[in-house]
């Protein structure tokens, strides 16, 4: 009969490969129990986006397995982990990560990355909202074919739900209120604090916001008023796109946001019959700038008619067409982010857990 010790000095040689840290040290392993030959315990993963977990898996399966237990009952969850400063905390409990989508210009894809990228963190079983901040041009509504208002609900608004993710919008609201892209500062501060504390968001893992484009009053003052776990950044590979993207990152940088990546959209068109990749807006603007700060290149997505289609008609392609290239091009994107993700979560823990145990100031 195998020894709980033995047991679990072998699961602590499996190392997340994101996170550097074995899965034992970091709580990955619940209810364990040894009932003669029998072995189970629970998996309990950072997310279950990640793109590790089918590594994570087997690499445990297989250790077991060498340590001649047979009869292996293993049940594998995940619980993504909290990636908010505790000092924002009273906004939006329940709400475990914020990622903020940004761009230096409008036009660059970014409403197309929100849109297919929450689509697809949903697929993978996670719970996930979409705020459509974008006060200049609010198009989450018609990419994810909403045609309902919010209903409010004991004085809260209801998400409006489309492919199982809660969706608000700008766009919900300007017929009654006034025409776009005339909100000054103080305006866009008491819009955006609106969204968090009026609207009934719920538990979710990933709140997914579109953020308004460029570098102006309104993506500054919402990143200054919401707890973001950290900012995703598209790009297209023209050096236009990029300079601004640079000057985005800066003022995220300045504002101590952690950058979760940059996403590079439109990057190549692939030939129909050759599967040539052609690169009509030149070569390497999301890798430039990803070297440029040290921060993740998270993935590259063609320029494609269907993605437009798609996503102009309200028919997001991850789950509308989920064999399709395209779909798995988002998949993969989204495991990526989510794994970025777990790893600024597991940092902003682990410096927290340092501060209450006086190891470091706290920073102000
Ligand atoms: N990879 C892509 N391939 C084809 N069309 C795209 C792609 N990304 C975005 N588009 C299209 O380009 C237009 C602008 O994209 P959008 O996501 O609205 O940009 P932004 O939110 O940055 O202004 C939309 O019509 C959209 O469907
Ligand atoms: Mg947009």
């Amino acid at each position: 009969m195998v020894h709980v010790d033995q047991v679990m000095s072998t699961l602590r040689q499996v190392v997340d490969p994101e996170l550097h840290r074995d899965i034992v040290s970091m709580g990955m392993i619940k209810d364990l129990s040894i009932e003669g030959e029998k072995v189970s315990f629970t998996l309990e993963l950072t997310t279950p986006a990640c793109p590790f977990n089918s590594e994570i898996e087997q690499d445990v399966r297989d250790r077991m397995a060498n340590l001649g237990i047979k009869d292996l009952d293993v049940k594998v969850t995940a619980r993504v982990t909290e990636g908010r400063a505790i000092s924002m905390d009273e906004l939006l409990p329940g709400v475990k990560n914020i990622i903020a989508i940004a761009s230096g210009k409008g036009g660059v894809g970014k409403t197309t990355v929100a849109v297919n990228l929450a689509v697809a963190l949903s697929k993978t079983g996670a719970k996930v909202g979409l705020l459509d901040a974008d006060i200049y041009g609010p198009s989450v509504p018609l990419f994810m074919g909403i045609k309902e208002t919010p209903a409010v609900v004991d004085g809260k608004i209801q998400p409006v739900i489309a492919y199982s993710v809660k969706v608000i919008s700008m766009g919900f609201f300007y017929e009654q209120s006034q025409q776009a892209g005339i909100y000054r500062g103080p305006i866009v501060s008491g819009i955006i604090k609106q969204f968090i504390t009026d609207v009934n968001w719920g538990e979710l893992d990933y709140l997914i916001i579109d953020l308004p484009p460029g570098t102006g009053d309104a993506p500054l003052t919402m990143a200054q008023t919401i707890p973001i776990t950290g900012i995703l950044v598209v790009t297209t590979p023209q050096d236009v796109a990029m300079n601004v993207a640079i000057k985005a990152i800066g003022m995220f940088n300045k504002l101590n946001i952690p950058i979760i990546g940059v996403v590079e959209n439109m990057s190549y068109l692939e030939c129909p019959n050759c599967k040539e990749h052609m690169t009509i807006f030149g070569v390497g603007g999301g890798k430039k700038v990803s070297e440029k700060f040290g921060i993740s290149f998270v993935g590259d997505i063609p320029l494609n008619p269907e993605i437009m289609a798609n996503s102009d008609t309200g028919n997001p392609i991850p789950l509308i067409n989920p064999n399709s290239d395209q779909a798995k091009i988002f998949d993969k994107i989204a495991r990526q982010m989510a794994g970025r993700v777990s790893v600024i979560a597991n940092e902003l823990k682990s410096q927290q857990e340092a501060e209450t145990a006086g190891e470091v100031p706290a920073t102000t």
